[in-house]
């Protein structure tokens, strides 16, 4: 079966049946999505189906055929230069020093994409409410809540006409 996994065509030999953390890590090599409770609870293996959070444990690749799935490797871009460039929402991570083991970090930062496509200004209650199945074992839910704030900010004012920024 053919997937297309981060802008690429990828081919993996499970059946439609399979599930797709199982294709990811095992067949593709992409240990960023992580695996957690295995059943559909934690969040940590979550990816993005056509820019939807979508818990790749429980997914069977007959869901996702014909569907551009991004995970945490494709999230970056490559600037100009060839440099690798973080989306806003990992920098926001990496700014406010959100991880502590770091597992269920892929599936928080996914999520929280996901959600700041769908409400790019929250409030800080809208995105407890939007976090608050993604489970985090290290308990580091306020600096998550800070990471996502900090990031729907980055995003609108990356957004605004440059003399507004100015
Ligand atoms: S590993 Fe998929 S939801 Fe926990
Ligand atoms: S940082 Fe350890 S589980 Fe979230």
């Amino acid at each position: 079966m053919n997937l297309r996994i981060n802008g690429t065509e990828r081919e993996v030999a499970g059946g439609s049946s399979a599930l797709l953390v199982y294709a990811l890590r095992d067949e593709l090599g992409m240990t960023g999505t992580k695996i957690g409770c295995a059943a559909g609870f934690c969040g940590s293996c979550t990816v993005l189906v056509d820019g939807v959070a979508t818990r790749a444990c429980i997914t069977p690749l007959a869901v996702v055929e014909g569907k551009e799935i991004t995970t945490i490797e494709g999230l970056t871009q490559q600037g100009a230069d060839g440099a690798v460039l973080l989306h806003p929402v990992q920098q926001a991570f990496i700014d406010a020093q959100v991880p502590q083991c770091g597992w269920c970090m892929s599936g928080q930062i996914l999520t929280a994409t996901a959600f700041l496509q769908t409400n790019p200004a929250p409030t800080e209650d809208e995105i407890v409410a939007a976090m608050g199945e993604n489970y985090c074992r290290c308990g580091c839910y306020y600096r998550i809540k800070q990471a996502v704030l900090a990031a729907a900010e980055q995003m609108n004012v990356a957004t605004l006409p440059t003399e507004v920024r100015a």
